[in-house]
């Protein structure tokens, strides 16, 4: 067991406070770290560090250049550690090494696109009548809070980081309470690479004492939150008092739509990898699967047969497909989840604790058949494996269910017909589509939700935009008087 302290105005410090919290391993239980109980002082003092990087320039009027490049030595850094950082995410959160390494890989990626894109912020001219030159000249927004969840530890902070740096804001990251390793490892790199300090910030603690201060605290100008809907609104209401800017994600409760005329084969895997990816801790979890009446039951049995064949077991071993779930409280909720589905469904797979491990904190992959819509296991986002399964009827009905949820993350249509699958792509109010599969995120294309999962758009060229102000420039081209007096 360790003490890893946080990262605040280039020095790794503890809390002000002087008291730690321990952070677990999911596999065995056992406490493997401790990270500062980061408090409001805390929150003040690396706000205050990332104000002064910012308004002292040092940042924002480092060249695009510059501040590019230093993004690509980080995406370097971490591939050349690629080994470390994916054991340690794969020990923190328990999702499998396989996985793991996937998300750093992903994670370089995206500092590297936003590293390439710091050169491409473009502003405008403007086509104004007068004899003027009028232009819109792109700025960083500023400090920016951010606050991010357990389920793509690193991922999830490139995806904050790597626009607000590469737009030249500075920022102060709080990861989640049970998955800070990860990031706080990297920030080991952040001197030697070039950042100066006060650049990037990380304050380790819990949400209402460390994660609400950064919130409501007014040097902060934007506020990026990824996490439940329920806290979504706690930072929107927070945020109004100093009218900042914000950016949610707040999960879904997804549709994953099957078609009688898609290949019975490739639909099976996915309806599986769509909802049991990452123990389903997958915001766009395809957790609610819409199966068309004619194959209904034969996929039921399907998917059924093939979720007993997915192997759980210690994260690290290369041949497991499904770890434990990220921390007591998530294992409480999602098992809360089973016993309500019992009550609501048909049981097809799973429904427990996963027995063969000794320890830790293992769920069976679940199905539910015969879900109704209104089922609370349809309404309400589990963030775990567990499946609904709900036949439909025809496109419209199809359609008409997909959208009957207050969420609006993802969706998957499989199909054969180009024209349904199109149809129904335009039809379902969602941020993120795909056809014929479901999960894959690029770094190159948009991703964000409608409705209640929030507002926003982080990757692509979308993402660095929430890290930018417009400023209209007008200038007089004419040295006349105006003539008004
Ligand atoms: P959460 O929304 O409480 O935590 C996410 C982040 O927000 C963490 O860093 C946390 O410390 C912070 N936070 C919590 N309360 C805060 C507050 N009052 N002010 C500022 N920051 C605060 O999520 P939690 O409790 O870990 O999981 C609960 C449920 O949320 C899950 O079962 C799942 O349904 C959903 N969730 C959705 C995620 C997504 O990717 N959209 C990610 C994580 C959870
Ligand atoms: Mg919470």
């Amino acid at each position: 067991m360790y003490r890893v302290p946080m990262y605040i105005n280039g020095e790794f410090v503890e809390s002000t406070g002087n008291s730690w919290f321990p952070v677990f391993d999911p596999s065995t239980e056992d406490t493997i770290a401790e990270v500062p109980d980061g408090n409001a002082t805390d929150v003040e003092l690396a706000v205050k560090a990332a104000r002064q990087a910012f308004d002292g320039g040092d940042w924002p009027q480092a060249t695009a250049q510059h501040r590019g490049r230093l993004l690509f030595k980080l995406a370097d850094y971490i591939r050349q550690q690629s080994a470390q950082l994916s054991e340690l995410e794969s020990r923190n959160s328990g999702k499998p090494i396989t996985e793991a390494e996937f998300d750093v890989s992903d994670t370089a990626t995206c500092f590297e696109y936003y590293g390439g894109m710091a050169t491409k912020v473009l502003g405008h001219v403007n086509p104004v009548p007068d004899n003027a030159l009028s232009l819109s000249l792109r700025e960083p927004v500023g400090v920016t809070g951010q606050i991010i969840p357990w389920n793509y530890p690193l991922a999830m902070a490139a995806w904050k980081l790597a626009p607000a740096l590469a737009a030249g804001c500075c920022c102060v990251l709080k990861p989640a309470e049970q998955t800070p390793l990860t990031i706080l490892e990297l920030a080991k790199s952040f001197e030697e690479i070039g950042f100066p300090k006060g650049v990037i910030n990380i304050v380790t603690g819990f949400g209402e004492t460390a994660g609400a201060p950064l919130v409501a605290h007014p040097d902060v100008d934007k506020v990026a939150f990824t996490g439940s809907a329920a806290v979504g609104k706690l930072i929107l209401r927070s945020a109004a008092e100093s009218i900042k800017r914000v950016t949610l994600e707040l999960g879904g409760k997804s549709p994953n739509i099957f078609f009688a005329d898609s290949d019975f084969e490739a639909a099976v895997d996915g309806a599986l990898f769509g909802i049991f990816i990452n123990q389903g801790e997958v915001c766009s979890a395809g957790s609610r699967i819409l199966v068309e009446r004619s194959i209904y039951s034969k996929f039921v049995e399907a998917m059924a047969a093939k979720a007993k064949t997915i192997k759980l077991g210690p994260p690290l071993d290369r041949e497991t497909k499904m770890g434990p779930l990220v921390s007591r409280e998530q294992y409480d909720r999602v098992r809360s989840y089973q016993e309500i589905g019992k009550g609501e469904a048909k049981l097809v797979a799973g429904g427990g604790r996963f027995e063969s491990a000794a320890k830790g904190f293992y769920v069976e992959p679940t199905i539910f058949a015969d879900v109704d819509n209104r089922a609370q296991i349809a309404r309400e986002e589990i963030f775990g494996p567990v499946a609904a399964v709900i036949p439909f009827d025809g496109e419209s009905e199809a359609i008409r269910i997909a959208n009957d949820t207050p969420y609006g993350l993802a969706a998957a249509v499989w199909s054969r017909d180009i024209f349904r699958a199109l149809r129904v792509v335009k039809a379902v109010r969602a941020g993120v589509v795909w056809v014929n599969h479901m999960q894959p995120t690029y770094v190159e294309a948009p991703w964000g939700g409608y409705k209640q999962s929030g507002f926003g758009r982080e990757l692509g060229p979308w993402g660095i935009e929430e890290y930018l102000e417009t400023k209209q420039v007008h200038i007089n081209l004419s040295e006349q008087p105006i003539g008004w007096y």
